[in-house]
């Protein structure tokens, strides 16, 4: 053991594996190839729906003899042969539910896209990608990190069948060493099956989030294979002392065992070494996974809180007689967390109320398909509003959220998506764990949400106590809970914490009583439902009032969930339902809304006025909030219900500069006022306990819209084609007040290094597409027919009109193998040009169907002679190449030199397809209430982003976004 610390302290270090060796691993090359890496592989995807229900319209694919009976038989787009051409190019995170149309036949439940059951041409995606692999790599072990498909995913690597995935939540990773060609391209090809459903929310469709080629050693750490965790003596000190636990497990894919050293070095935030790290011995066999513990003593820890989330990170090199065979880092944060069944939840030894939301994952424009960018700014939205803590409900998130809470400062309920204990379900939750124990922002595991079939029975009991214990091998320091629907007795009796949904549908003080050890938190309140900027129910628009209402029976309203768990301190705080509307669940309509309305922040992240209610409460900065708008034509003299929430300790209300009296501000309510409307300004203003004005808020009648406005969230962005500036629209009147009913169509223009990847508005009624991208067809050359020639001659063959009904129709080989190939064959087929193409770039791909060929189109020869490619051809074709309706294709082919021509292959397509390319529409959206949000992504290339916006009888309104 080598200890490096300039506190020489006393170093505890457990070997929790320890072998007996038979000799060592070869000393691993020295060099590049030794560095763990890890690359991104979300660009250059091909994209393509192929079908549910007939196999034909599947690609052919699984019709093959023995295609999932053999190893490598591949078929249709599996086959790494696959002509992929004529498909959609895309990049990841993509989601293709998000760009279907809107039909009252999909599911409500899941925001109305066409897509499920009733969709089988819309409910598979195909996804190919073709990478090389350097010759240099081989002996590494290399593998394909998803970090989530939605869902029931199939992956094959050149063919060969890796594995099925059916959660659409989990993260998975597989081990491709064996399959892959070393120095040549390779395939990886994903089939993703959306039909089923996990939720009762929107889920999306597709490789939605990021996936990852990992290259390693054969001696490495294991995939997520490192927890690092740590206690602190007194975390209230003014110098804490902590124990940083490092354990990691080390895999030994080597063919003997190995002797190595395992060093844990802490580096600060500043990326500069703590001056702490630990220094051991260890062995494995061969081919298994070990792991080994050190403690690691920092003297003057600084806490990751959540004012100041301060991350670490522990570097762990693995060396083979003093050469680095791997270095893997894994960001942490030194904190201490308690829940305390008669004070609540503890950060570093002090009291927090947890200030939650419960969120799912998509947003406005985009889909499930978030960048890491609108995730982070999805959680400085929840912060604005002054919350501390999101419940991933009801699934595992996306790890680049739990990144974003780390590095912001935000507590995780981190959430499994079903409860249960067989194999399958223990993956996920196993994978769930092992994936996120390292980060500080989780302090809380939920194992399942309102499983009605358990949670109040015996099943409940057992199931909960066993997914406990099996959790908590994994993760020792946190506890578990189970977001209960009801107060029997079932899941209740064996979680660690009790989670209630909805505290009006519970007996939560005698559920206290009744397990006085259990600490409490609310994992679900208020789902009331409001919609923003309306202030009057419009139920044909499916538009409800946005003032905070008792919602109905069952739920309760923002105000008093937040005074009920207030006055019970010995809970841990709650999480609303929800922070962000979703598609989906549109309660309390049916058709035509598509989307929820529980949450204090619409779709595109705009406030609604629950979300000030709730920073009036959450925030300490004097803040005013004054609702409704002041645009009230034809409602003069009568009454209007003046809200005002604000955190001042009184609240003067103005009209026209005229006072309508002060009032005190009671702490975590609102205050109300009945105003005979005349248009004008409002103003409410508020003063400290001293009487100085601290703050206020002004509604003032607009007047007609008159101009848009372009707010842009980020002025400067990373040219790293991920990176997105969220953009508000606004609409103005002349003196640049928003009009507050505003629903103007806005269209926009992009120009530079950007693009224009998602719009919203926040109305959970708008069947306003979120998307508008390019269609991409592909219409094959059919009807081929054949006729064998000695030798090729430009002959009347290639004409249009020949008659060539007397030639043989040629057939897939699979089903003639006795046929014998002449020396050369002529071939015809034909496509036709659909009437719509007319703006459509067209493109004509073909495969080599012999040594030579020569291909033409309507008479025109495109190419002569070519050689064999086994990449094929491809021709852009001239307008004046192609006639309306039916056109085409001959080829002039000499037999393959090692075998016959070939036209049909059974990996693929034809020999050949027409891509049709029709460019996206221009962007719009309207307005609703005046606002709407377009999201702008950058390229990889720098320079200037300039985006546009326009709308008749407006002006126009243009900004400039740096990406660089
Ligand atoms: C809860 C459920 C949530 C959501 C909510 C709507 O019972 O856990 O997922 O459906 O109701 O009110």
């Amino acid at each position: 053991m080598n200890v490096r610390s300039p506190f020489k302290p006393m170093l505890a270090l457990l070997i929790c594996a320890a072998f007996t060796l038979q000799g060592h691993a070869q000393p691993a090359q020295t060099g590049a190839a030794n560095v763990r890496e890890r690359i991104p592989m979300d660009t250059g995807w091909r994209f393509a729906l192929g079908n549910a229900a007939d196999q034909h319209k599947d690609f052919d694919f699984a019709t093959i003899p023995f295609f999932f009976a053999k190893a490598g038989y591949g078929d249709g787009p599996a086959s790494p042969k696959f002509d992929d051409r004529t498909w959609r190019t895309v990049n990841l995170p993509h989601d293709w539910a998000v760009e279907l149309p809107f039909d009252r036949r999909g599911d409500g439940n899941h925001g109305s896209k066409a897509i499920g059951r009733n969709f089988p041409e819309n409910s598979v995606g195909w996804y190919r990608k073709t990478f090389t692999i350097p010759a240099e790599d081989f002996g590494r072990r290399i593998g394909i990190a998803f970090d989530g498909v939605y869902r029931d995913s199939q992956v094959w690597v050149n063919g060969f069948y890796i594995g099925t995935e059916p959660s659409g939540y989990s993260s998975f990773h597989y081990d491709i060493t064996d399959y892959l060609n070393y120095g040549g391209t390779n395939a990886i090809v994903v089939r993703v099956n959306a039909t089923l459903e996990e939720g009762w929310f929107y889920e999306g469709a597709g490789i939605y989030r990021h996936v990852w080629l990992t290259k390693t050693g054969p001696l490495h750490v294991a995939h997520d294979g490192t927890f690092v965790s740590a206690t602190v003596a007194d975390p209230t000190a003014a110098h804490p002392k902590a124990q940083v636990t490092a354990q990691v497990t080390v895999r030994n894919d080597s063919e003997s065992s190995a002797h190595f050293t395992i060093d844990e070095e802490i580096e600060d935030a500043a990326g500069k070494s703590a001056g702490l790290s630990i220094t051991y011995d260890a062995a494995a066999p061969a081919a298994v996974s070990s792991d080994y513990s050190a403690t690691i003593p920092v003297h003057d820890a600084h806490l990751w809180s959540l004012e100041d989330p301060y991350l670490y990170k522990l570097i762990t090199t693995i060396s083979i007689r003093d050469k680095v065979v791997d270095r893997y880092e894994t960001a942490f944060g030194i904190r201490t967390i308690r829940f305390d069944p008669d004070h609540g939840f503890f950060l570093n030894g002090k009291r927090v109320e947890i200030k939650g939301t419960d969120d799912h994952q998509d947003h406005a424009g985009v889909g499930v398909a978030v960048p890491d960018a609108l995730n982070a700014f999805r959680v400085e939205r929840l912060k604005a509003m002054g919350s501390n803590a999101i419940r991933t409900s009801h699934n595992p998130p996306t790890p680049e959220l739990l990144d974003a809470c780390d590095r912001l400062g935000m507590l995780v309920l981190d959430e499994n998506r079903r409860m249960g204990v067989s194999p399958e379900d223990y993956g996920q939750f196993r994978r769930l764990i092992v994936r996120d124990r390292n980060h500080p922002s989780v302090v809380l595991w939920s194992i399942g949400n309102e499983e009605w079939s358990l949670e109040w029975t015996a099943f409940g009991e057992r199931i909960t106590r066993d997914m406990q214990a099996f959790g908590k091998r994994l993760d020792p320091t946190r506890p578990f809970t189970v977001a209960l629907s009801g107060s029997g007795a079932g899941s209740s009796l064996s979680a660690d914490v009790l989670g209630f949904n909805y505290y009006v549908q519970h007996h939560i003080d005698e559920m206290h009583a009744r397990f006085p050890l259990k600490p409490i938190v609310g994992t679900e309140e208020s789902s009331s439902e409001h919609t923003r900027g309306i202030y009057a129910d419009d139920l044909e628009h499916q538009h409800l009032v946005a003032y905070d209402f008792e919602a109905d029976g069952h739920h309760a309203s923002v105000e008093d969930s937040w005074r009920y768990y207030l006055a019970r301190p010995f809970a841990a705080g709650l999480f609303y339902w929800t922070g962000f509307d979703y598609r989906g669940e549109t309660t309390p309509f049916e058709w035509p809304a598509i989307g929820s309305q529980f949450g204090m922040l619409d779709t595109c992240g705009f406030f609604k006025d629950n979300a000030y209610l709730l920073q009036s409460w959450w925030t300490e900065k004097p803040m005013v909030h004054l609702l409704p708008h002041w645009n009230w034509p034809g409602k003069e003299g009568q009454p209007i219900d003046v809200r005002v929430y604000s955190n001042a300790d009184a609240i003067e209300v103005f009209l026209n500069g005229k006072s309508l009296g002060r009032k005190a501000m009671p702490r975590n309510s609102h205050l109300e006022w009945k105003v005979a409307y005349e248009p004008g300004i409002l103003v409410a203003r508020g003063y400290d306990a001293a009487g100085n004005e601290v703050a206020s808020d002004t509604v003032a009648t607009a007047g007609p819209a008159a101009a848009i406005q372009l707010i842009p969230n980020a002025a400067r962005i990373a040219a790293d084609g991920e990176s997105v500036s969220v953009v508000a629209v606004r609409v103005n009147d002349a003196a640049g007040r928003m009009s507050p009913t505003a629903g103007n169509l806005v269209s926009f223009s992009l120009t530079g290094p950007g693009k224009i990847i998602g719009s919203g508005n926040g109305d959970p009624a708008s069947h306003e597409p979120d998307k508008y991208i390019e269609t991409v067809r592909a219409v094959p050359v059919a009807e081929w027919r054949t006729r064998s020639i000695d030798s090729r001659a430009d002959g009347p063959e290639t004409a249009p009109g020949f008659d060539d009904t007397s030639w043989e129709k040629a057939r897939d080989p699979r089903w003639d193998e006795r046929r014998v190939d002449p020396p050369a064959s002529v071939y015809r087929g034909a496509f036709t040009l659909p009437a719509d193409a007319e703006d459509a770039v067209i493109t004509l791909v073909l495969r080599s169907v012999g040594e030579t060929q020569s291909i033409y189109l309507n008479g025109h020869a495109l190419g002569l002679n070519l050689r064999r490619d086994p990449v094929g051809y491809s021709y852009t074709l001239d307008r004046g190449l192609l006639q309306l309706g039916r056109n085409v294709v001959t080829i002039f082919a000499t037999r393959f030199n090692d075998k016959g021509t070939q036209l049909f292959h059974w990996y693929g397509p034809g020999p050949a397809a027409v891509q049709i390319v029709t460019p996206a529409p221009q962007w719009k959206r309207s307005a609703f209430n005046g606002l709407a949000q377009v999201i702008v992504q950058s390229t990889p290339q720098a320079g200037k982003i300039r985006l546009t916006a326009a709308s008749p009888g407006l002006a126009p309104a243009e900004i400039e976004i740096a990406s660089q």
